[in-house]
């Protein structure tokens, strides 16, 4: 017994001298390491990332396993790779306690593609493996059933709702409950109630993130929904040229107001590739993201093309992510997915850090 104490001990000691490369502390320290086991020279062990489609997934394996070649005695590492997605919220009274993170993706502006970016990088999100939600906030134009596809109605038990299974998430929308092409008319405290409903009497369940589709524009409504909805942060979607810059600009400044952090600016209609000739053109100029991102002092998270299979898909309810994988703006949705689910994990990290320092 003793024996085997020392040696978890010294595993443990080789294992703090594995980092995550992106939030740069050792994967003990982390909290990472789960279910430790050493027995006859046996290891074994499971390293929950900080989400599941880590791109870091490989490296980390590579640098565990490389840590524990060089401890005496290990002869076998029986190395399980796993995830778990840490809480970033804190609700008042806590609406949807089993859910960890929760992503707005807004826009100053109509039509940049808020609802498009929003299902593709959800479905992404579900695609690496994570549990995820989707809440259309939209209530005066929700979009997001047609454009996932869906049939079902949600099904009511009692005082709530259960959200509506479709490609892998759960969904949530007004337009489950108004009938086609009938306009919906909301005074404040309606709203109020309605997004205290879609949060509190929903059952999401476990969900490592749900992603909220925001209407558009920054009025009154937008503000409310912002201070409502208890946010992780935000994805602002913008298009390339400056019109549109201009309104990403007073989203910005309408989710500081409410200490909102924004994760990262998405470039939509970034380019059009010709599928005849091959040209690249730039119809709404190109660049303008990356530049309000930096003014923003947020990251640049990637460049949807304009492309034919990302409008017929909304749509039809075939979102490229689920039914082309393989396309150019599926991947280009992955990569974005990629880059913000490391982001949220450092942004939690840090937060926890600050925590502990005001504590000690
Ligand atoms: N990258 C793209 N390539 C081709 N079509 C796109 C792209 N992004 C969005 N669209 C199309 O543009 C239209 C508007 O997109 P979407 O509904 O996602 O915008 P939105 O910002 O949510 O609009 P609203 O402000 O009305 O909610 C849709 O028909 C959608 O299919
Ligand atoms: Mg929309």
């Amino acid at each position: 017994m003793a024996a085997e104490q020392v040696e978890a001990a010294r595993v443990l000691e080789a294992l703090r001298s594995v980092k995550d490369p992106e939030l740069n502390v050792d994967i003990v320290t982390l909290g990472m390491i789960e279910g430790l086991k050493v027995s006859d020279g046996t290891v074994s062990f499971t390293v929950n990332l900080t989400t599941p489609g880590c791109p870091l997934k490989v490296q980390i394996e590579k640098d565990v396993r490389a840590a524990l070649a060089s401890v005496p005695g290990v002869n076998v590492v029986d190395l399980k790779m796993g995830a778990k997605v840490r809480k970033s919220i804190e609700t008042q009274g806590d609406l949807i306690p089993e859910v960890a993170n929760t992503v707005a993706v807004g826009s100053g502006k109509g039509g940049v593609g808020k609802s498009t970016v929003a299902v593709n990088l959800a479905l992404s999100f579900a695609r690496a493996g994570a549990a995820v939600g989707l809440m259309d906030a939209d209530i005066y134009g929700p979009n997001l059933v047609q454009m996932m596809g869906v049939k079902g109605k949600p099904e009511i038990q009692g005082k709530t709702i259960l959200p509506v299974p479709a490609l892998g998430l759960k969904l949530m929308s007004m337009a489950f409950f108004i009938k086609e092409d009938q306009p919906v008319i909301w005074r404040g405290p309606m709203l109020h109630g309605a997004m205290k409903q879609f949060l509190g009497d929903v059952v999401w369940g476990r969900l490592d993130y749900l992603f909220i589709d925001m209407p558009p524009g920054t009025g009154d409504v937008q503000l409310t929904l912002s201070q409502i909805i208890p946010l992780t942060g935000a994805v602002l979607v913008t298009t390339p040229q400056d019109v549109a810059l201009s309104d990403v600009r007073k989203a910005a400044a309408m989710f500081r107001t409410v200490n909102v952090p924004i994760l990262g600016v998405v470039e939509n209609m970034s380019y059009f590739d010709c599928p005849h000739c091959g040209e690249r053109a730039e119809i709404f100029s190109h660049g303008g993201g990356r530049r309000a991102a930096e003014s923003f002092g947020t990251a640049f998270l990637g460049e949807v093309p304009l492309d034919i299979r990302v409008r017929q898909g909304g749509d039809e309810g075939r979102p490229p992510v689920v039914h082309d994988p393989k396309s150019g703006p599926a991947l280009v949705f992955k990569e974005i997915a990629e880059k913000l689910a490391a982001i949220i994990s450092v942004n939690t990290y840090k937060k926890y850090e600050q925590e502990m320092a005001t504590r000690a």
